[in-house]
């Protein structure tokens, strides 16, 4: 029997188990020309999958509910009748939270698990790891000796971009939610400080103070009172890479904010979205980089990996608690 995981209902705030629902079906192995069975082996939950569980107009479609969820997902192929791939290749991309499904092969890439350990196409060689790079190559503009502050410092994304930092040369300062995570920040990945926002009474004081220059480069995974405190930081043309919300994306009314504009306008600072699907002709130069740094040793990562398919949804759920160092993904 296959099982697929469909979205039983629009979350409301925090989501739950019940939003989600498992259902068992008959294996469909019938293939016809063009098409490969697949199994899924790593699947990777991502924040982002949150507002597509909403029915809001964004960069991407909403998932359809009682439709399966679908996120990136490295895969085995079982049989094919696509000439492009063949029985036992490994594949990445977008893929039904299924146990098995059949695929036209578009958009999937294939990738060599001699390379790297699978589970790392879905992070550091995979979407988090070109989001961490692209967007602060991109946006970000960082230049040594200059001081980058990264919140969800702990995560698949922030873990990437406070390394990739070390790497050019800047003073990096981590913000993340436990003392036990910011500890990893600074033996593992060599940031220069950090800040537990859990636990720290004044922010905008612990950035200072972490921040002895400013702040040139900020890094914004989580959104809200934490990047409020940023900005009262930052220095003359700072640059915010607007990354990620996590702290809103479960909000059911926005909360109140500081007004960004006159810090911006004093610093002549910029602030600018970012979605790492714009910048997709610079995916295999950022991979290569990416890939040379892992060889050369300079850039380390970490993930939190869950057993079980019917574990998905809450590990997608334990996004929103922290419960993960690195990058979350569950082994099917
Ligand atoms: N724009 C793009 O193209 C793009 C692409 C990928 C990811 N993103 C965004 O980047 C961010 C990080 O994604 P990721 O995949 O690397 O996830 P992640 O950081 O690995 O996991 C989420 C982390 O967010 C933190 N968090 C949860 N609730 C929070 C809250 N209320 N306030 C502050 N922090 C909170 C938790 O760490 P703590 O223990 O530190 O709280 C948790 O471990 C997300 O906002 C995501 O949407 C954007």
């Amino acid at each position: 029997m296959n099982k697929t995981i469909l979205l039983n209902s629009r979350p409301v705030g925090k989501p739950k188990p019940e939003d989600f629902k498992i259902v068992s079906a008959e294996s469909e192995k019938q293939l016809s020309e063009g098409e490969m069975l697949l199994k899924t082996m790593y699947v990777s939950v991502d924040p982002y999958l949150r507002g597509r569980m909403t029915d809001a107009d964004s960069y991407i479609p909403s998932f359809e509910l009682n439709h399966p969820i679908e996120s990136a997902i490295v895969a085995e192929v079982l049989g094919s009748e696509n000439k492009n791939f063949s029985e036992g290749d490994i594949v990445t991309g977008l893929l039904d939270w299924k146990k098995e499904q059949i695929s036209d092969g578009k958009d999937l890439m294939r990738v060599d698990p001699d390379q790297a350990p699978l589970s790392a196409y879905l992070g550091v060689l995979g979407m988090t790891g070109l989001t961490a790079y692209l967007g602060l190559m991109n946006i970000g503009k960082p230049k040594k000796d200059e001081t980058l502050v990264v919140s969800g410092a702990a995560g698949a994304v922030g873990s990437i971009v406070g390394q990739i930092g070390k790497i050019l040369g800047l003073h990096v300062v981590g913000i993340a939610g436990s003392d036990e995570k910011n500890e990893m920040l600074k033996q593992d990945f060599g940031f220069d400080e950090t800040i537990n926002y859990k636990t720290t009474q004044d922010i905008t004081k612990a950035i200072a103070d972490a921040c002895p220059k400013g702040v040139d480069v900020y890094f914004d995974n989580v959104g809200g009172s934490v990047s409020d405190a940023v900005m009262f930081n930052i220095n003359n043309f700072a640059r915010i890479v607007n990354c990620g919300a996590i702290s809103l994306y479960n909000a059911t009314e926005m909360p109140h904010s500081i007004s960004v504009q006159p810090f911006l306008i004093q610093k002549r600072a910029l602030m600018q979205g970012f979605i790492v699907m714009d910048y997709a002709s610079q995916f295999p130069e950022a991979i290569g980089q990416l890939s040379q740094w892992l060889k050369e040793k300079k850039l380390n990562y970490t993930e939190t990996v869950v057993e079980g398919f019917d574990n998905i949804p809450q590990a997608f759920i334990d996004l929103f608690d922290g419960k993960n160092k690195g990058k979350m993904v569950v082994k099917v």
